[in-house]
């Protein structure tokens, strides 16, 4: 959608709800894909999402009270609280808990709140592993940002992000998609250091190829407990590997050799959870390097080297999505396909040839559909800008 439609939609919905009188503020704030890097962020390794068109769009004014009024467009549902009172979590419209976490994390960094009437309208499919709800907690905070004037750096409201979604809504993510959809770039990847939050954007540069999102249709709905699951092993295989090796202070730190010279301490399902970890993060640094190269080939073996390891060593994956990978690498001039996000259902990610475009979609669509019955959505997608106010 063109930014001035997206903006005028926004608006109306927002006047529909509100009334029209006074100044209302647009902030957006993106979706993301992870090219390469899964379950490395919250061991302090490396990720490299990009940003995509799919967004969020927040539009608000204050409204002279102590009362906050949020509409969310998309599920025609309206909540309203009081600032009198301590913000509580909303059992029911659990939507609006992304922003209530937000709004909770900024009175406890000091900055004093006002009433304010929200709407918000988003078009990243939900449950896809496509992270809108930190894309919503990002465009929130960003829209505060502007509405309350306070001065807070934007790795700092990334971190109050992560921190509202770890906190108050419960989920117990890392750091990326709330990095990227406030500092993604257009035309960009980004190469993130989740220990230093050190990164890089780097200019995507694909030639005759492409990447392409195919979502599965299955919602990934056990990503809660299991993922918080996966987190807890991670925590148990670093124990024992710090135990040895002092100088380990999270997974990003261990060596391969070190984890086979303890396999013998490990469970097994705890061993290969490290070892997806530890050989996640040498794919990511590796595929930095192929594509700093221009070698797309190698990118895409080792996307597909990381499907494999969260399939088999970090079971994350489904049978859906490990059809629909298997599905995109039987099309010549597929270079790489794995899943993407958080798991269990969501999407996946592909790198092409562009000239493999219309068979991609064609085998997928026809193969899928038959043994799933769901119609997988397809999407080629472009790196787009990270969050910002736009009107
Ligand atoms: C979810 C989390 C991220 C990250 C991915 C897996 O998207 O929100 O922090 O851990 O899963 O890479």
């Amino acid at each position: 959608m063109l930014k001035h439609e997206a903006i005028n939609g926004i608006k109306n919905i927002f006047a529909k709800t509100f009334g029209e009188s006074g100044n209302i503020i647009v902030s957006r704030a993106p979706g993301r894909v992870n090219l390469i890097g899964e379950h490395t962020d919250y061991n302090d390794g490396f990720v490299f999402p990009m940003a995509l068109d799919f967004q969020i769009l927040v539009a608000a004014r204050k409204n002279d009270s102590e009362t906050v009024r949020i509409y969310s467009s998309d599920f025609d549902q309206t909540v309203e609280f009081s600032l009198k009172q301590p913000i509580q979590y909303d059992q029911e419209k659990r939507w609006s808990n992304y922003l209530r976490g937000v709004l909770v994390m900024l009175q406890e960094k000091g900055v004093k709140l006002c009433g304010m009437d929200i709407a918000f309208q988003g078009n990243i499919p939900q449950g896809s592993g496509l992270s809108s709800s930190a894309a919503l907690e990002v465009a929130t905070v960003v829209m505060a940002q502007k509405l309350l004037g306070f001065k807070i750096e934007k790795p700092e409201l990334v971190k109050l992000c992560q921190r509202a979604e770890n906190k108050f809504v419960g989920m117990n993510c890392g750091i990326m998609d709330q990095f990227i959809s406030m500092m993604g770039e257009q035309g960009h990847a980004l190469f993130l250091d989740c220990r230093s939050l050190d990164y890089k954007l780097v200019p995507l540069e694909l030639g005759d190829c492409r990447i392409i999102i195919c979502q599965s249709g299955v919602k990934h709905t056990l990503v809660d407990s299991e993922y918080n699951k996966r987190r807890q092993e991670c925590e148990q295989g670093l124990a024992i590997l710090a135990r040895h090796f002092p100088a380990i202070k999270a997974l990003r730190d261990a060596k391969m050799e070190q984890l086979e010279a303890l396999k013998s301490e490990f469970n097994p399902v705890v061993y290969r959870r490290c070892k997806h970890v530890i050989t996640e993060d040498d794919r990511v640094l590796a595929s930095m390097n192929a594509l700093s190269r221009g070698d797309l080939k190698s990118f895409g073996q080792f996307m597909n080297a990381s499907h494999d390891s969260l399939r088999d060593d970090y079971e994350v994956s489904c049978p859906e999505i490990d059809l629909l990978v298997r599905l995109a690498r039987e099309v010549r001039g597929v270079l790489g396909s794995r899943i993407t996000g958080g798991g269990f259902g969501g999407c996946t990610v592909s790198l092409i040839e562009a000239k493999a475009e219309a068979e991609f979609s064609e085998h997928i669509r026809k193969n899928y559909q038959t043994t799933t019955g769901i119609i997988p959505q397809i999407y080629i997608s472009t790196a787009a800008s990270g969050a910002a106010i736009i009107a």
